[in-house]
């Protein structure tokens, strides 16, 4: 039997445990590394690595089936949307689950990945620490680098009361009394938009466009189960799904909202039981979107000029690999390109786990990705050509951005059920290539420092620390 890869994961969220599951299972060597005292990522209120967005009264607005890893259902006991706290236990308890959790380093921050050509990855913890590895998985999040308005608002440097990105906000116990202007129409929108309105004066709702708005649930069922099936054309779906929301709530501008200038297809969904209610108790004032601030007033592109004490800036996130040299890989604008939202085509020993934005939930696809890496890993899957990834690279991102509105939001979505179908068909087609290779590893294992799965050193040859990070 060949020594296998020697393997590092970033991240103990739930797509890096989704991995570190697979590999675990087929016994390859790992160490996943955690910045946090525990597991869990963003579903960790408060969590000790800052960069958790969850706040008090967080609800996960995919359903709990669709959210479920595969071989692990959420406890009987959960309700269909539960609260960030059950969320984080059920992560909890898929790692002692599948008893892995000795495998995580939690507080060790990975500070720098270098990939060096002859020896594979050198990774640096934040204590200096440094291990080498054969491969690396990248499952640091996508979620936690706020995107403030780029170029800011005019006027916003002036504003006297106070700005903050929705990263940022815990409780709406800030703005009691006070007049809020949130900008969105995103899930964090509509939620801070909802939680602002039980307390604040006024509570305004500002948006550069509209926004297809979906219920939590639908007749009855959670919204996100009626998909159609995936042999249905995107565009016909859509359609069919967005004439059963008009029949249900009826169209946005009958709230007083922007009518969407695309069809719900072409957006993430934003999904919410309560906002429609909230601007029909006169409690949520929808606006367009901002013009320019004041010292204690906000400005819309209509002209509309309102007191604000609060501006809440829902506007979104930045895909970030702080931890990679400056020039070696990172996603401007948001664009990455990855071959199955996985590979980078040019560099066969990095991979990223749940670096994609899903109708749907992210976690089963993050298991998915999982098989397919511990496949590739074993030698059982094996890449097409650089050619051909690229070639796959081009057609998805060109459907992509043929489908979706122009935004920094859209640029790794993915279609819940044909992204699961699309990856068994290429595991497939990767078995077979693999096959035809003899079953050999694309990834040269280093002898040195092999600890083996299950080795109290770790999977990557240790080196204590020689200089601060
Ligand atoms: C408010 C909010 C609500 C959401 N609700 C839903 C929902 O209902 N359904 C859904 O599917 N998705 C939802 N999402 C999307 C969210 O991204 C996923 O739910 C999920 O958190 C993704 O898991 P992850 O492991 O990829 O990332 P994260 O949960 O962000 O975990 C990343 C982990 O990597 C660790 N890490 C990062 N950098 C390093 C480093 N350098 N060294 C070591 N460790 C590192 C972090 O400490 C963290 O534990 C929501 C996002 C937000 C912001
Ligand atoms: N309850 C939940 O489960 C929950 C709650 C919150 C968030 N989430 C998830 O967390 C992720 C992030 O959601 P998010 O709402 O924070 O971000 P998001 O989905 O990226 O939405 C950002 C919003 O801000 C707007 N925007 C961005 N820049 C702007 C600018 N300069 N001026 C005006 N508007 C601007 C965008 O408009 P355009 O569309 O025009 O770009 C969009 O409406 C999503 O996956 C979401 O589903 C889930």
């Amino acid at each position: 039997m060949p020594q296998l890869p020697t393997v590092a994961i970033i991240g103990a969220g739930s797509s890096g445990i989704a991995a570190a599951k697979a590999l675990h299972e087929r016994d390859i060597p790992f160490d996943c590394f955690e910045a946090s005292d525990r597991i869990g990522g963003n579903w960790v209120f408060d969590n000790n690595n800052g960069m958790s967005a969850a706040y008090r009264d967080l609800h996960i607005n995919t359903s709990r089936e669709r959210m479920a890893f595969s071989d692990f259902p959420m406890p009987a006991s959960c309700p269909d949307f539960p609260h960030h706290t059950e969320i984080a236990a059920y992560f909890e308890a898929y790692v002692e689950r599948f008893g892995f959790r000795e495998r995580i380093r939690f507080e060790t921050a990975i500070a720098r990945a270098d990939l060096r050509d002859d020896t594979g990855w050198q990774l640096t913890d934040e204590h200096g620490v440094m291990r080498d590895y054969d491969m690396l998985l990248v499952s640091n999040g996508h979620h936690w680098d706020a995107r403030w308005p780029e170029p800011a608002f005019e006027g916003s440097d002036a504003f006297e009361g106070l700005q903050l990105h929705a990263h940022d906000y815990r409780d709406n116990a800030f703005l009691e009394g006070k007049d809020v202007v949130v900008l969105g129409m995103g899930n964090s929108a509509m939620d801070l938009a909802v939680e602002s309105s039980y307390v604040a004066r006024t509570t305004q709702l500002a948006a550069r466009r509209g926004a297809w708005i979906v219920p939590k649930y639908l007749f009855g069922r959670p919204s996100d189960t009626f998909t159609p099936s995936r042999h249905v054309p995107v565009a016909i779906g859509a359609k069919a799904f967005e004439t059963l929301l008009r029949i249900y709530t009826g169209p946005p501008e009958r709230y007083g909202l922007q009518k969407p200038d695309h069809p719900i297809s072409g957006s993430h969904p934003t999904i919410s039981g309560r906002i429609l209610d909230c601007i029909a108790h006169g409690t949520i004032t929808p606006r367009p979107n901002i013009e320019r601030l004041g010292s204690d007033w906000v400005q819309f592109t209509d002209g509309t000029r309102v007191h604000a004490d609060v501006v809440i800036y829902c506007t979104g996130y930045r895909i970030s690999f702080p931890f990679f040299e400056d020039g070696f890989l990172a996603a401007p604008g948001n664009h990455i390109e990855l071959f199955l939202r996985i590979f980078p085509a040019r560099h066969p020993s990095l991979a990223f786990v749940g670096l994609l934005q899903p109708i749907g939930a992210i976690m089963p696809l993050a298991e998915a990705q999982g098989r397919l890496l511990a496949d590739y890993l074993r030698g059982h899957y094996r890449l097409p050509s650089r050619a051909r990834m690229l070639a796959g690279v081009r057609r998805e991102d060109a459907a992509v951005r043929k489908r979706y509105v122009a935004s920094q939001r859209h640029t790794i979505q993915v279609d819940f059920d044909r992204y699961l179908h699309d990856l068994e068909r290429e595991l497939r087609r990767g078995a077979q290539r693999a096959r035809r290779a003899g079953f050999a590893s694309a990834l040269p294992a280093r002898v040195a420092g092999v600890a083996g799965a299950g080795g109290a050193a770790g999977a990557g040859g240790e080196r204590p620390p020689v200089a601060a990070p």
